[in-house]
């Protein structure tokens, strides 16, 4: 198989290109324009086995037909995409084009040069701020209501997928709602946890990264962002799933549709964490400790985001494999921080 990762050099991306080098033999391309993406990761999946790398930016229609009508690939795993919730409110313009519309292009060239299969990373803010939460976590058919621009240029994409594959023959999708992606690469060398790729945006916003931060000294210290939500220690509550699994779902998916229809699937583990359990865990996996101050919680940040999964695992049941193999909250943060640690 041909096969096309968009934003490959990045976070997500890189994980799925990592597997799909080590352990297919399917011919790969990365296209990425290296904005968040980094030099350093094309290297270390370099060093896995060769792949094409083509440094381009979405919004060069031409070419990005010009790549695909000349490579004429047989699958797209589409992960390019701006992701940063304040930042798409104040420059929603920015995630409106980045996201959505160079996401209508790719997908009109990939209709137009045959492609047979979509894989779209979308994400759970496409459910904004779910006000029951059920306590079977939130289903595929729950509301979709964003309420940033982020989550909606990720879900405007998704209508425009579904309807391009509606419109077009032989041309199938999975999408994903990624909840809480976190984690990285999980590598041993003489039995240390080492890995080669992991999250690399300088800017951290999200609870893990910037607790392992924390953990290494790169940063004194850091904020709980509200006390006072309605959970069990009144802190926020997230299903933290590791980017190996997320991941692997891809791999899933691109065999999943060679005999099953086109769909929209929940990935989450369907369990929830809060904040503090998180900031403790890596305090006593990493046996740092750092300081941790109460601030005001963050605009627009729900109480509890947990995912239900059952219809992923029910779909894939027939690979009769685990479909999750790092779902345990310690090895998460641990990775996190290793990878963290060899970035100093
Ligand atoms: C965020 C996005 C979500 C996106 C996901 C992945 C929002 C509202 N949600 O999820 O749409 O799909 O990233 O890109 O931005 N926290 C602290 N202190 C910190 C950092 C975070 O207390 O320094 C808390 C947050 O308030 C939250 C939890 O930790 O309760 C997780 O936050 P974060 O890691 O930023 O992810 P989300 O906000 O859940």
């Amino acid at each position: 198989m041909n096969i096309l990762i968009t934003g490959g050099a990045g976070y997500i991306g890189s994980h799925l290109a990592k597997q799909l080098l080590e352990l297919t033999s399917n011919k790969i391309t990365i296209l990425d324009n290296l904005s968040t993406g980094s030099k350093k990761t094309l290297d270390t999946l370099a060093s896995i086995r060769e792949f094409n790398f083509i440094k381009l930016d979405l919004k060069e229609f031409d070419d990005v037909f010009n790549v695909l009508d000349s490579n004429k690939f047989d699958v797209i795993v589409h992960f390019a995409a701006s992701i940063v919730v304040p930042e798409s409110v104040e420059n929603p313009l920015k995630y409106y084009m980045n996201n959505t519309v160079n996401t209508t292009n790719l997908i009109k060239c990939a209709t137009q040069t045959g492609v047979k299969k979509f894989i779209f990373s979308s994400t759970a803010a496409v459910y904004g701020e779910p006000k029951d939460m059920p306590t079977s976590g939130i289903n595929e058919d729950f509301l979709t209501s964003p309420i940033n621009p982020y989550g909606m240029s990720k879900l405007m994409s998704e209508r425009v997928l579904q309807d391009a594959s509606k419109a077009t023959d032989n041309f199938k999708y999975v999408i994903f709602r990624y909840f809480n992606v976190a984690g990285a690469d999980i590598h041993y060398e003489n039995d240390d946890l080492k890995p080669r790729i992991g999250q690399s945006f300088p800017k951290a916003t999200h609870l893990i990264k910037i607790a392992s931060e924390c953990a290494v000294g790169k940063r004194e210290k850091m904020a709980i962002f509200g006390n006072d939500f309605d959970t069990p220690d009144s802190t926020g509550v997230r299903d933290y799933i590791h980017v190996d699994d997320l991941a692997s779902a891809h791999i899933n998916a691109i065999e999943y549709l060679d005999n099953n229809e086109s769909d929209i699937f929940n990935l989450g583990y369907g369990k929830g964490f809060s904040v503090k359990e998180v900031i403790d865990t890596m305090k006593t996996v990493t046996k740092k400790d750092f300081v941790v101050d109460i601030a005001p919680r963050r605009a627009g940040d729900p109480a509890i985001l947990i995912a239900d999964n059952s219809k992923y695992k029910q779909k894939f049941a027939y690979k009769k494999a685990p479909l999750f193999n790092y779902d345990n909250i310690e090895l998460i943060c641990k990775s996190t921080y290793e990878w963290e640690n060899q970035l100093n």
